[in-house]
């Protein structure tokens, strides 16, 4: 059953764009009536996402994403319609209508079941009798009952059909284990288990609710590990493995490592905050994700040049959510793992102590890399830590470590606090001139910037834009005028965005964006918002639609005339044929 268009419309009006989205996005006043700030979606330095509180729409003029509040929430928090019109209806205290429940979040609901009844058919069979193998290893690795217990450790059989056969027992399809990611498919049609032999980590999200497994082969071989694939309930990269437990944490920080086994071991030596990402170096969503529960992370990476580079990477990518990072270094053994097992849980409190912030790790690094024992070294590390500092959005920040570089470089703190200040205006400077350059680009180009949406005839397509963007803006504009058919417009998908504003137009209702995003797909949402966020002199605009509807007119004249021209020569050829 779809849900009523009133109540998206009352939905959409109590989330209003601007609060929802700085609950995850630093919005900041520029000119004009948009708030700018760091697209969520894509990777960028200079703020190109835009948010307009009028038309309640936001709109990345970097990556061409946009849309209304509840496609904000469905990409932010990776939901689908239904569940982001749930998740905003929590936020704010309205009750779901009861027959709302679609069919998607269903399906979704079943296989958190079939999730949750195979991690306790992997729990029962790590600690039965038959599961000798798996407590072997669980033993070898100092893993505690406790922890077992905790993460709800489990044990996938040696068998072809073993967790199958007990699930279709309890009354779920093939398909059912099949879209869980649980089974997979044999050459003659038949299936077979996905995990066998492994010890099995359950991966639990926020909310209690089992959406995966990473199974870890028993001792060598490979795969090491297997994940579950991306399924309705499972994104590797909007989750993080034990975060479920770490949120509960006490400390204020987050431990990041690397490897599951690195997770449990660090718990079980008393450190509850520590998380791993699924096999994947960190993401932006589950930085976000981090961000929402402790403004400090903990960066401890395996001590290899892959670690380093993770790190490297983890601490751009945190920093950009305003997140405090520092790194910590095992000395001595291969991970955080390795190293407790070693020194004990006094020895890793120590390091996590005296782990350095980000900028200290970074400068290292780059004394690592041109030791500034010569003149010549000295005048590299100079250079590669003026580029550094000058990146740094503080300036007390920039001046601290100024001087720390100085001291180093032998030069005088002025020289580092000049070369900082000149790099650091170079760097402003070009990232306005990209800004400018991307803000530019949407408005020249004659073909949309989304991919797979092309204009056939892109000179009537800008009218039926500038047709639907002032029909949204002002639908006031519809009244005693004739205004063209949804059919007449070149762009199928523009007609469909008319057709729809017409409707509601004529209904007497206002336009609602959340009644759309239950329509279209997200590209097409953002393609539509592109085409409402486009500059338009509401001053002229009784003229300029005028204007508009002249030239869909027109086209669709010219294609008469091309009929009228068919015919013509068809009735040629029957008088030549006789
Ligand atoms: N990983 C993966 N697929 C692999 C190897 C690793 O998905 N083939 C992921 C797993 O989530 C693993 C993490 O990357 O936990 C880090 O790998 P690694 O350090 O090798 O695993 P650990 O869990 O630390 O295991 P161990 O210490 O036993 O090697
Ligand atoms: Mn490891």
């Amino acid at each position: 059953m779809p849900i009523p268009e009133r109540f998206l419309d009352e939905l959409t009006e109590r989330n209003d764009i601007v609060d929802v989205v700085s609950q995850y996005v630093r919005l900041t006043k520029r000119t004009g009536a948009n708030l700018f700030g760091l697209c969520p979606f894509h990777s960028e330095k200079t703020p190109s996402f835009s948010v307009n509180r009028d038309r309640q729409i936001y709109h990345c003029f970097g990556c061409g994403k946009g849309g209304g509040v509840i496609n904000f929430i469905m990409e932010v928090e990776n939901l689908d319609f239904p569940d982001a019109v749930a998740f905003l209806a929590r936020r704010a205290n309205m009750p779901m209508p009861e027959e709302a429940e679609g069919e998607d979040t269903s399906r979704r609901k079943r296989l958190l079941e079939l999730n949750k009844e195979a991690a306790r058919f992997f729990y029962a069979q790590l600690v039965a009798p038959t599961g000798r193998p798996a407590q072997e290893y669980v033993n070898r690795r100092q893993i505690s009952p406790a922890m077992v217990r905790a993460f709800g450790l489990g044990y996938a059989p040696d068998s072809w059909s073993a967790l199958t056969d007990a699930m279709r027992q309890k009354g779920y399809s093939d398909q059912d284990l099949f879209d869980a990611g649980l089974m997979k498919h044999g050459r003659n049609g038949g299936g077979y288990d996905a995990f066998r032999n492994r010890l099995m980590f359950p991966v639990i999200d926020v909310r209690g609710s089992v959406i995966g497994f990473s199974g870890r082969i028993l001792g060598d071989g490979e795969p090491k590990y297997l994940n579950s694939p991306e399924t309705p309930v499972f994104s590797k990269s909007h989750n993080l493995f034990a975060l479920n437990l770490a949120k509960k944490s006490k400390s204020g920080y987050i431990i990041l490592t690397e490897g599951n086994i690195d997770v449990v071991s660090l718990h079980q030596a008393g450190f509850d905050s520590a998380v791993a990402s699924l096999g994947t170096s960190l993401t932006a969503e589950q930085a976000r994700l981090i961000s929402r529960y402790v403004s400090e992370v903990v960066l401890c990476y395996d001590s290899d040049e892959a670690g380093r580079k993770a790190a490297q990477r983890g601490i751009s990518i945190l920093q950009k959510l305003d997140l405090k990072v520092r790194v910590l270094q095992v000395p001595g053994a291969k991970d955080p793992d390795e190293f407790i097992k070693k020194n004990g849980a006094d020895a890793f409190r120590n390091l996590l102590e005296a782990s350095e912030g980000q900028v200290e790790y970074r400068l290292k690094l780059i004394e690592e890399q041109h030791p500034p024992l010569t003149d010549e070294g000295k005048v590299d590390y100079f250079k590669a830590a003026a580029a550094l500092l000058s990146a740094l959005p503080s300036q007390v920040e920039r001046e601290v470590y100024s001087a720390r570089v100085a001291e180093k470089a032998a030069v005088s703190r002025q020289a580092v606090a000049d070369e900082v200040e000149r790099l650091r205006k170079r760097r402003l400077r070009d990232a306005r001139k990209k800004e400018e350059r991307e803000q530019t680009r949407p408005s020249v180009a004659s073909q949309p910037t989304q991919r797979g949406i092309r204009y056939d005839d892109p000179r009537s397509a800008r009218a039926e834009e500038g047709v639907i963007r002032l029909l949204y803006l002002d639908p006031g504009l519809a009244r005693n005028r004739e205004l063209p058919a949804p059919e007449s417009f070149s762009s199928p998908l523009l007609g469909r965005f008319y057709g729809e504003l017409l409707h509601r137009i004529q209904a007497g209702e206002r336009i609602s964006l959340g009644v759309l995003a239950g329509r279209f797909t997200p590209e097409e949402m953002s393609h539509f918002t592109s085409v409402v966020d486009g500059t338009e002199d509401l001053s002229n605009a009784d003229r300029a639609l005028n204007d508009y509807i002249r030239i869909i007119a027109g086209r669709s004249e010219e294609q008469e005339d091309d009929l009228r021209a068919l015919a013509e020569k068809y009735r040629k050829t029957k008088s030549y044929g006789g």
